[in-house]
């Protein structure tokens, strides 16, 4: 996601410091102490964006512990403000944000301690040269596999039927298993509980269907 520099963007991220992760590598030894209930499932999404989906699944979810990444600060700083703005509506303290890029998370976070992670509308990388970059590259199903529990899931969502395409060959080659899969969310029974992104309000309106996989990666 592009975005002009923010003016007084640390000043607005340090407002916001209650919710952020500030060192990634503290997740080395797991969650214990980030949130206030450290029981609960830990969710991860990663390239939140503007953070509509995580603030939406945290208030929906308050017996899930959610944590958005995104590399971009700029744009991690508007899902922090949003985040803060919404924070009476959540019952619970579960909701958390990381700045910095997926591939930080292969060293930095404790092995099998998530239960899902989220990828929503991450760039399609059309290039082929570039399909080393897509976050369903098999390289990053590699981190997902370390990080997830054995029977965590992948959570997959586009519009961009290049990328969807791409990501269930990978996840074949991989022996990973379809959980659950369509091409047009919003007319599927798990319509009813999705929490819609920026981007996936942005594409619906502008008539495209989403598609969207659950995904088991193989032990
Ligand atoms: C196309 S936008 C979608 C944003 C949001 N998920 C939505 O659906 O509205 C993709 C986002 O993923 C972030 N991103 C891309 N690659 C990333 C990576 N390797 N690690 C963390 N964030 C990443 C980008 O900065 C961008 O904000």
């Amino acid at each position: 996601m592009r975005m002009r520099k923010k003016k007084h963007g640390a000043e607005r991220i340090e407002a916001c410091s209650e919710l952020l992760i500030k060192d990634i590598a503290t997740l080395k030894d797991g969650f214990d102490g980030i949130f206030d209930d450290d029981t609960r499932p830990v969710h991860l999404e990663i390239g939140c964006g503007k953070g509509n989906f995580a603030v939406g699944m945290a208030k929906q979810h308050p017996d899930v512990n959610f944590i958005a990444m995104e590399r971009v600060a700029d744009v991690c700083c508007i899902a922090l403000e949003k985040a803060m703005a919404a924070k009476e509506e959540r019952s619970g303290d579960n909701l958390r944000f990381l700045i910095g890029d997926a591939k930080l998370l292969a060293d930095n976070v404790r092995p099998h301690s998530l239960d899902c992670v989220y990828l929503n509308f991450s760039d399609p990388w059309p290039k082929a040269g570039h399909a080393k970059r897509r976050l369903t590259h098999r390289s990053f199903l590699d981190i997902y596999k370390t990080l997830l529990k054995e029977d965590g899931i992948l959570r997959l969502k586009t519009d961009n039927v290049g990328l969807f395409d791409f990501s269930l060959e990978e996840f074949e080659a991989y022996g990973a298993q379809i959980l659950w899969m369509t091409r047009d969310l919003h007319q599927s029974e798990k319509n009813a509980d999705n929490v819609m992104t920026e981007y996936e309000k942005n594409f619906s309106e502008k008539g495209f269907s989403i598609c969207s996989a659950w995904v088991k990666l193989p032990k």
